[in-house]
């Protein structure tokens, strides 16, 4: 986790890394600090809370510099504090480094430090690295951070300046994503590419192991064995724009409206001229297909929600078994990865460490690896045989939304054309699945129109209750375990999701006078043991919402409320039932007056296992 920015050039480095540390606090925000090199030495400011307590700060007592570091950080080891927070630096305040990620066996560096003097501030584990760079340093900072490296085992992107050095930065990329941008006369180093793409669109994607020595006469690359190396240099052509908010009053309502467009992106961009599904950067034939005797799907929260879609769709489409896994758990279970077997992760960001984990041991074990992901360049790309690159442009929202909805269009894409591939799935359906799809993202937002006054309405209701519950059967389930886990990371209120048919096994115990129950009831061959089950929890004074495109009276019977959303094919309605659990968890957050975009505890990368 965390958000690393460094800078070196002829502008303020304060300004610079302000503004990227901005564009990252999505990365993490409990606390933030710099580190800037001037003619007193390094300067550093840092301090516990959002980066805004820092800005305000700066501006106070402004810090003149061409060469700094900077950091959000998302707490993993000590509590968000002043001590806590980065840069850290040596004891003589010579060398200050920022790091994203984890440093696992800092216990024992810590002691051995400890044994030779060193004294420790903070609890993280970042301080054991400036320590060791200090230890090390004769005067040649990348020899020093050469040597340091070679001690260290974790995941890790670090930023690091010197008083000594005052023309160089160095910064390290192992396994934590880091980014360098190339500008007229400066150099920049972040974690992400929003961070300094005001400033930049040239970009290299640091390799695994790559250590980076900028100066003011350029950069030069080493990889893990020391060697120079020449990355490719790339031109972001995405705009900025696409990652502020366009007059919405928070990111995660203007990505819900982007959705009809993103999911078009998505879809149309591959068809062929026929208009037929044509999978880019995917070489999977008849013969892979023949071949596999099993799929296992495998990301984290709602990547793993869509996930549970995608064998629904995938088994169906393609008759072949698929396991779907929580990727933090994916390595305890006696899985039976081979190389028979093709594993799909997914994951909006494509750094989160769960899912790169599970990724690595399953490619170890000879799966091949076929990711989705929103983030090109990112690492499960880059370690992935196939790659379904999600065109939903940034999500800058911690909740997830348009990344879900597109998630489950990839889904859908790939069940059709391996079907067809395959010849598992006749000719007539692919035609209707696939025409149906093509409409898909206009029902979406007609979906959006229909249900919005009903979610602020719904909202307002459901806004103090301490407790709520999602039931849906057989798809609707998933898109009951999304829309609990939506309310709970935004409104802060207790949600669980429950197969409508479990619940009398126990939970029904909880229901109480005005419990409110969101049922899903989309499915039409469940739909008539869907009522039953409302009955069940209405007859314990629940006040029930139904969710369904489906018009027939005995709904209305058992809910308080029914929620009428677009119709479509039965697999295709978790992309419109997912339109208002969306939208309730949203004005839930909203008249509660919480921090939709920045949910407390949470944070958009999850790059830490
Ligand atoms: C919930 C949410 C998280 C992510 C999860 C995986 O709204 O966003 O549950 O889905 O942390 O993240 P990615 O998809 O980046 O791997």
């Amino acid at each position: 986790m965390c958000g690393i920015v460094g800078y070196i050039g002829e502008n303020q480095a304060t300004e610079v890394i302000l503004e990227g540390l901005q564009k990252l606090e999505y990365r993490g925000y409990d606390s933030s600090g710099v580190a800037i090199h001037n003619t007193k030495g390094l300067v550093v400011k840092k301090m516990a809370g959002r980066l805004s307590n820092l800005i305000s700060s700066i501006e106070k007592d402004p810090i003149n510099g061409n060469l700094g570091i900077g950091h959000t950080r998302w707490a993993t080891h000590g509590v968000p504090s002043d001590e806590n927070a980065h840069p850290h630096t040596n004891k003589a305040g010579t060398i200050a480094v920022v790091h994203n990620g984890i440093i696992e066996n800092y216990m024992t560096l810590k002691k051995e430090l400890m044994e030779k003097g060193y004294e420790f501030k903070s609890d993280t584990d970042t301080e054991i690295v400036v320590n060791l760079l200090d230890m090390y340093y004769e005067g040649d900072l990348l020899k020093a951070v050469f040597k340091a490296v070679e001690r260290l085992r974790g995941a890790y992107a670090l930023g690091i300046i010197s008083s000594n050095n005052p023309d160089e930065l160095i910064a390290v990329r192992k396994e934590s994503p880091l980014i360098l941008g190339i500008g007229e006369g400066e150099l920049f180093v972040a974690s992400d590419i929003p961070a300094i793409l005001n400033r930049t669109r040239r970009v290299i994607y640091l390799e695994n192991g790559d250590i980076v020595r900028l100066s003011r006469e350029g950069y030069t690359i080493y990889d893990s064995e020391k060697h120079v190396v020449q990355r490719e240099v790339n031109e972001i052509l995405w705009d900025v724009e696409a990652a502020t908010k366009d007059g919405f009053d928070h990111f995660m309502i203007k990505e819900i409206y982007q959705q009809p467009s993103a999911i078009k992106d998505t879809l149309f961009r591959r068809l062929d001229d026929n208009g037929d599904i044509y999978l880019e950067n995917i070489n999977i034939d008849k013969k892979y297909l023949d071949s596999i005797n099993k799929i296992y799907v495998v990301a984290c929260g709602t990547a793993y929600h869509a996930g549970l879609v995608g064998k629904h769709v995938l088994e169906k489409f393609l008759e072949v078994p698929v396991i779907a896994e929580i990727a933090s758990e994916f390595r305890y279970g006696n899985n039976f990865v081979d190389d028979k077997t093709l594993m799909i992760v997914i994951s909006q960001s494509g750094e989160t460490a769960d899912t790169l984990a599970a990724l690595r041991l399953a490619k170890a074990k000879g799966a091949r690896i076929l990711s989705i992901t929103n983030v090109v360049g990112s690492s499960v790309a880059r370690e992935s045989d196939d790659i379904f690159y999600t065109w939903a442009g940034p999500e800058i929202a911690v909740a997830s939304t348009k990344a879900y909805t597109t998630q489950l269009v990839a889904f859908y894409m790939m069940a059709l054309n391996f079907g067809k591939l395959k010849g598992t799935l006749d000719e007539k359906l692919y035609n209707d699945y696939l025409q149906e799809l093509k409409e898909i993202s206009e029902k979406v937002g007609y979906t959006l129109k229909k249900v919005e006054d009903l979610a602020k309405e719904v909202a307002n209701k459901v806004k103090d209750k301490r407790s709520l519950f999602y039931i849906g059967r057989g798809l609707d389930y998933y898109t009951a375990m999304e829309g609990a886990l939506k309310l709970k990371e935004i409104s802060y209120i207790q949600a669980e999701a429950f197969a409508a048919g479990e619940l009398k096994h126990g939970t029904i115990a909880l229901i109480e006078e005005d419990t409110p129950v969101i049922a899903i009831a989309t499915q039409q061959e469940m739909y008539e043991k869907m009522v039953s089950n409302i009955k069940e929890v209405k007859a314990r004074g629940a006040y029930t919402i139904g969710i369904t495109s489906i018009n027939n009276a005995d709904l209305e019977n058992v809910c308080d409320k029914v929620i009428y959303i677009e119709d479509t094919i039965s697999n295709y309605m978790p992309l419109l039932s997912a339109i208002f659990l969306q939208l309730l968890a949203y004005y839930t957050a909203v008249v509660k007056g919480n921090d939709v975009d920045k949910p407390r505890n949470l944070a958009k990368s999850v790059t830490v296992e």
